[in-house]
C-alpha cells in the first residue's frame, strides 16, 4: 500500500473544501447483499476425503458444484449447531458440556452449501464473500474451487471470488466446519456463527473496511470546533482506471448535510491500490456518550470520469477518550466512571448465534442497571454488537484473542482495527487476557509494545491495555502498557502500585465474579445452585459491594468491568457436573436479573431503587430466621412483617441492608426514605399459592415482518390472584402460528438439561443397492445416451457384483475403459408417499453418467466425489432401474460398493417445550417476512394456557442475495 502522502500525482492538488458542483449522485453498483437465509446444512463428516487438494477446482462430497444437498435441514445464519447437541458427563465441563470436541468427532464437523445466481449483466463486477465469523475453522469453496481455509473462530475473512463464479449461471458456496478445537475456555458455539456477506463492487471501488473518520479537538477538551479526518483506500482492478475522485460528505444526526464537503482526485495510472484523506471542521458538534448517542454518517462516494463507482456510508460519533493517571477514564475530556460488564457471546436458546435484535435486546438489559461499557471478553466482536452500541450508547473494550507479533496474529490485529475502529462505542483495544505463563517476560512486552505501536499507526484516537491478573508487578506487558489492566487484586496492592507508577492509568478490565443462581437462596452442591445473596464465592472473587465500594473511592482508577453481565455456558463456578454454565452472571443466561441487578441499579443508576430478597415462600420454614437483604438507594430503608416494622436501617452509600426475619407466610415489605425522611419508594414480597395459570409477556407490542426482527417472550406462572410463582417449574410446551419462528427456549436453569432447540424430524428408510449387473461396454462420447441404460434392457446375462462379497475389488481393469452398472430397486406405494428419496453414491472411479427409469440425473468427474442425486420424480411402484456409465482413465477402475437409496417420511412439527426455572422461561421468536400476526401459545398440564399475539408491522429487509 501507498500513503497518500507520498503520492505525486495529483491530478487536483490542494482542494481541502471542494464546493464546486459534484458529479451526478448516479445509484452505486455497489451491492451488500447479506447471505444469511437459505443456507443446507447437514452434521457430520461423512466426507473425509473432501478436503484432498491434488487437483484445483474439483472439490467432491459436499465441496463439489453437483450436490443433492435437497435433504439437508435449512438453516438460516447465525447458526451454532452445539446449541442442540446433547450434554454429556464425559465432555468438555469448561465449554458446557456440550457432545462436542475430539471425543464426539461425528458432532464436531459440519458441511453448510448455498446457491445463488448472478445475472450476465454482473460480469465486469468484482465479487466479495465475506464471513464474519465462523467456529472454529473453515475451509470455503465456490464451484467446486477451494477458495480459502481459515483458521480461528473470532476473526472476519473475506475472498475475492469474482474469478470461479458463474455470471449468468449458478453458483454454489461449500463451507466445511471443524468445531473440534477450541480457542477459549468457555462454550464457544459451533458453525456459520455470524452473518456472512456478498458484495458487488466496480473494479474501482472503496477497499473493504477502507474507511476510516475520526474526530479531533484541540487538546481533547471536546469544546469548540471538531476536526473530523476522513480518510479512504480505494482499490482499482482495472488497468489505467485514470483520475478516481473521492467525495466526502456528512449528514448531521438530525439528518441534515452540514455544508462541508471535501474532495480529492488522484491518478491510478499504475497503482491498484490508493490512500485518499481530507479534513473538515465541525463549529458546534454534537457529542456522543452512551446518555445521548448521537450519530453523525459520512458518506464517502468514489467517481471515475463524473461518474459514481461506489458509495459507502459510514456511522460515527464526535467524540474523544482517554486515560488520565489521576482522573481515571474521560469521556468528552470530563471523568467519567466506567460501569462496565465482561460478556462472552452467548445467549438462551440460540448459543452464540445472536440474531442482530437479541443483540439489543441484550444491550438493553445491562443498560437497565447502570452498565455503560461492555468488554468484549476474550474476542472480537461481532460487528452488529457495536452498531447497537453506538446506537443504543454503550463503551466498549474491544478485545483480542491472543497476542502476539508474529504475520497471522498481526494480520488478525489489523483486520480488528480495521473494521471496528468507525465505531464511536469503541473506547479502548485490549491485546489479551490472562498470559499466565508469559506475561511478566521481556518477550511479551516487546510483543504487547509492538500491537500497541500497531494501533497507534491504525487508530491514534484510542488507548490499549491488557487483562492482567496480577497484583503490584511491573514487569514485561504491565511495564509498557499504556493503560494498567487490573483483573482481581483490588486492595492495597492497587494503591501501592499506584503509588509506584503515578503515570500510568489504571482500568479495572475484570472485576467481582460474584455467583449467584437466579431465585435460589440456599447453596445446593447436588443440584449446583448457588445461594443469590451478595456472598463471596470461590476464591479469588468478592462481593459487588466490596469491590465496587473500593472502586468507587478512587477516581484515579476508571471504574471496572464485572464478570460478568451475563451467565454463559460452561466454566460451571463453583460447582460442576450437572452444572453445566456460570453463576457470574448480573443476569442469567436468559437476561433475567438476578438480585444483584438491584444492588448494581442503586449504585450505577439515578432511578430509586428498592428491592428485597429473597422470595417469601417458605413452607414448613415457619419460626425460623431468614436472612433478608435490600438493595437500595433510598437512605433508610424500613422493613415490615405483615405490617409490623422490623426496624429502620440507614444506608451507607454503595452499601446494602440486611435483617435476620423469623418466617411467617404474607406480605413481607419495605419502605425507603429520602434525607428528610419522605418515604420515596415501596416494595413488597408476598407469599403467593401454587401454579395455576401461564403468563406470556412479549418484551415489544410488534415485530418487524422482515424475516430478521426477534421477539423475547418471558414465559411465567402466576397463581389463581395473579401473583408470579417464585419457585414453580412446570413444564411447558409451546406452539407458533402465522409468520414467525421459534428460534429457542431457556429458564436460567445453570443445571438444566433441557434441550434449547427442536426440530421437526422426519423418518427416514435406508435401502441399500447390493447387487449391481455390469459389463464392459462402449459409451457414447457425450456418455449421456447408451442402450444398456435403458430401463428395459435385459441384463440377466451381465456379470454379478455383490457389495457384500465383492471385497472393493475393481471391475474395469484396463485405463480408458467404459462400462455400465445396473441395479433394481422394488418399492410399494407407501414407500413413495414420503418427502423424497435420494441415491447416494460412495463413488466410482474415474467419471460416472447416472440414471434412474431412463432419467439422467447426474454426473461425476472425481474419483474421490461421492455423489448424491434426489430422485424421487423419477421412481414408481414396483421396479426400479439405477444405471451408471463409468468411465475408468487410469489404473484400475470401476463402480464402488456400497450404494444406499433414502426414503424420507414426513416430518411433523417440531414439539418445542420447556420447563420454568424458578417461575421463569424465555421463548425467542424470530418472525419471517410474512405479514399477519404471530400467535405463540403456552400450555401446560394442570395450568391455564396462554396466547400471546404479536402484530408484525411491515419491514423492509436488508438486501440480501435471493
Ligand atoms: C478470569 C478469566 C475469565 C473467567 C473468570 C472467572 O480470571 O479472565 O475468563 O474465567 O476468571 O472468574
Amino acid at each position: 500500500m501507498k500513503f497518500f502522502s507520498d503520492l505525486r500525482a495529483l491530478v487536483a492538488a490542494g482542494c481541502a473544501l471542494w464546493l464546486a458542483a459534484q458529479p451526478a449522485i448516479a445509484q452505486s453498483p455497489r451491492e451488500h447483499l447479506a447471505l444469511d437465509a437459505g443456507w443446507k446444512f447437514h452434521l457430520g463428516d461423512d466426507w473425509p476425503d473432501a478436503l484432498h487438494r491434488e487437483n484445483s477446482g474439483t472439490g467432491s462430497g459436499p465441496a463439489a458444484e453437483q450436490f443433492a444437498d435437497g435433504f439437508w435441514r435449512v438453516v438460516n445464519l447465525p447458526h451454532d449447531w452445539a446449541v442442540g447437541l446433547p450434554f454429556d458427563q464425559t465432555a468438555d465441563g469448561g465449554h458446557g458440556f456440550k457432545a462436542l470436541g475430539r471425543n464426539f468427532a461425528t458432532n464436531s464437523v459440519g458441511w453448510y452449501r448455498r446457491a445463488f445466481e448472478l445475472p450476465a449483466g454482473d460480469s465486469s463486477k468484482r465479487i466479495w464473500l465475506t464471513f464474519d465469523g465462523v467456529m472454529h475453522d473453515a475451509t470455503v469453496w465456490v464451484n467446486g474451487w477451494m477458495v480459502r481455509r481459515h483458521e480461528g473462530g473470532y476473526y472476519p475473512f473475506r475472498e475475492d471470488i469474482t474469478d470461479v463464479v458463474h455470471f449468468g449461471g449458478h453458483n454454489t458456496i461449500s463451507v466445511r466446519v471443524d468445531a473440534t478445537g477450541s480457542e477459549g475456555w468457555f462454550y464457544e458455539g459451533a458453525g456459520i456463527y455470524r452473518h456472512v456477506w456478498l458484495d458487488e463492487t466496480a473494479p474501482v471501488a472503496i477497499a473493504p473496511d477502507g474507511i476510516f473518520v475520526s474526530s479531533h479537538f484541540t487538546n481533547d477538551r471536546a469544546e469548540g470546533p471538531a476536526t473530523i479526518q476522513m480518510r479512504a483506500t480505494v482499490l482499482s482492478q482495472q488497468r489505467n482506471a485514470g483520475a478516481v475522485a473521492v467525495d466526502w460528505r456528512i449528514v448531521a444526526p438530525d439528518g441534515k448535510e452540514i455544508p462541508e464537503v471535501a474532495h480529492e482526485t488522484a491518478d491510478f495510472a499504475t497503482n491498484s491500490e490508493l490512500d485518499y484523506g481530507r479534513d473538515v471542521s465541525i463549529a458546534s458538534p454534537l457529542l456522543w456518550s452512551p446518555e445521548n448517542p448521537r450519530l453523525y454518517t459520512l458518506v464517502t462516494t468514489v467517481s471515475v470520469a463524473d461518474k459514481v463507482v461506489d458509495q459507502r456510508e459510514t456511522t460515527f460519533g464526535i467524540r474523544t477518550v482517554g486515560f488520565d493517571a489521576t482522573n481515571g477514564f474521560l469521556l468528552n475530556g470530563k471523568p467519567y466512571v466506567i460501569q462496565g460488564t465482561c460478556n462472552h457471546q452467548d445467549h438462551a436458546g440460540v448459543g452464540a448465534a445472536i440474531p442482530d435484535a437479541l443483540q439489543e435486546f441484550r444491550v438493553k438489559q445491562l443498560k437497565e442497571f447502570g452498565c455503560n461499557a461492555i468488554r468484549t471478553s476474550h474476542n472480537p466482536p461481532t460487528p452488529e454488537l457495536l452498531e447497537v452500541c453506538d446506537r443504543l450508547g454503550m463503551l466498549v473494550m474491544d478485545e483480542s484473542r491472543l497476542m502476539g507479533s508474529d504475520s497471522e496474529n498481526m494480520k488478525k490485529w489489523d483486520d480488528q482495527i480495521r473494521r471496528d475502529r468507525n465505531h464511536a462505542s469503541v473506547a479502548i483495544w485490549c491485546i489479551a487476557n490472562e498470559q499466565f505463563a508469559v506475561q511478566d517476560t521481556p518477550q511479551a512486552g516487546h510483543i504487547a509494545r509492538v500491537m500497541q505501536d500497531y494501533v497507534q499507526q491504525l487508530d491514534p484516537t484510542r488507548p490499549v491495555t491488557y487483562a492482567s491478573p496480577e497484583d503490584d508487578v511491573f514487569r514485561g506487558i504491565n511495564s509498557v502498557i499504556e493503560v494498567r489492566g487490573w483483573n482481581y487484586h483490588y486492595g492495597p496492592q492497587m494503591d501501592r502500585y499506584h503509588a509506584r507508577h503515578p503515570d500510568q492509568p489504571n482500568l479495572g478490565t475484570e472485576q467481582a465474579s460474584v455467583v449467584g443462581t437466579r431465585g435460589i437462596y440456599t447453596n445446593d452442591h447436588a443440584h449446583g445452585y448457588v445461594a443469590a445473596y451478595d456472598v463471596v464465592w470461590p476464591g479469588w472473587t468478592t462481593t459487588a459491594e466490596s469491590w465496587w465500594s473500593f472502586f468507587a473511592a478512587r477516581p484515579w482508577l476508571s471504574g471496572a468491568f464485572v464478570w460478568t453481565g451475563f451467565d454463559y455456558r460452561g466454566e460451571p463456578t463453583p460447582y460442576w457436573w450437572p452444572c453445566i454454565n456460570s453463576h457470574f452472571g448480573i443476569l442469567d443466561t436468559c437476561g433475567f436479573p438476578k438480585d444483584v441487578f438491584y444492588y448494581y441499579q442503586s449504585w450505577w443508576t439515578t432511578n430509586t431503587v428498592l428491592h428485597l430478597l429473597p422470595h417469601w415462600n417458605w413452607p414448613g420454614r415457619e419460626g425460623q430466621e431468614i436472612l433478608v437483604q435490600a438493595f437500595s438507594n433510598c437512605q433508610q430503608v424500613e422493613l415490615f412483617l405483615n405490617g409490623a416494622s422490623l426496624g429502620k436501617q440507614a444506608m451507607k452509600p454503595n452499601s446494602k441492608l440486611a435483617w435476620q426475619v423469623k418466617y411467617a407466610p404474607g406480605t413481607l415489605s419495605a419502605k425507603g426514605f429520602d434525607a428528610a425522611g419522605n418515604v420515596i419508594a415501596e416494595t413488597k414480597v408476598e407469599t403467593t399459592g401454587g401454579p395455576a395459570q401461564i403468563q406470556l409477556v412479549p418484551d415489544r407490542q410488534t415485530i418487524k415482518a422482515d424475516g430478521e426482527d426477534v421477539a423475547v417472550f418471558t414465559v411465567a406462572a402466576l397463581d389463581a390472584q395473579g401473583r408470579r410463582v417464585p419457585l414453580a417449574l412446570n413444564k411447558i410446551n409451546f406452539a407458533i402460528a402465522g409468520p414467525g419462528n421459534i428460534l429457542g427456549v431457556g429458564n436460567g436453569d445453570p443445571s438444566s438439561h433441557e434441550p434449547d432447540v427442536f426440530f421437526p424430524s422426519a423418518p427416514e428408510r435406508d435401502v441399500a443397492l447390493n447387487i449391481w449387473h455390469w459389463q464392459l461396454a462402449t459409451i457414447p462420447h457425450n456418455r449421456a445416451t447408451a442402450p444398456e441404460y435403458a430401463t428395459d434392457f435385459n441384463d440377466a446375462a451381465w456379470n454379478t457384483l455383490n457389495a457384500k462379497t465383492s471385497g472393493g475389488e475393481s471391475t474395469i481393469k484396463t485405463p480408458n475403459t467404459t462400462a455400465v452398472y445396473r441395479a433394481h430397486l422394488t418399492l410399494t406405494e407407501a414407500d413413495l408417499q414420503g418427502s423424497g428419496a435420494q441415491v447416494c453414491f460412495s463413488g466410482c472411479d474415474d467419471e460416472g453418467w447416472y440414471f434412474v427409469n431412463d432419467h439422467f440425473v447426474g454426473e461425476s468427474h472425481d474419483w474421490q466425489a461421492q455423489p448424491i442425486f434426489a430422485i424421487k420424480e423419477f421412481l414408481h411402484a414396483g421396479d426400479n432401474v439405477i444405471a451408471v456409465g463409468v468411465n475408468n482413465s487410469v489404473g484400475e477402475g470401476g463402480l464402488n460398493p456400497n450404494v444406499t437409496v433414502k426414503l424420507f417420511g414426513n416430518a411433523g412439527a417440531a414439539p418445542w417445550s420447556r420447563s420454568l426455572f424458578n417461575g421463569l422461561a424465555q421463548v425467542i421468536v424470530q418472525s419471517t417476512r410474512g405479514p399477519g400476526e404471530i400467535k405463540l401459545t403456552a400450555t401446560g398440564d394442570g395450568l391455564a394456557p396462554a396466547t400471546a399475539v404479536l402484530p408484525t408491522l411491515p419491514g423492509t429487509a436488508r438486501p440480501s442475495v435471493p
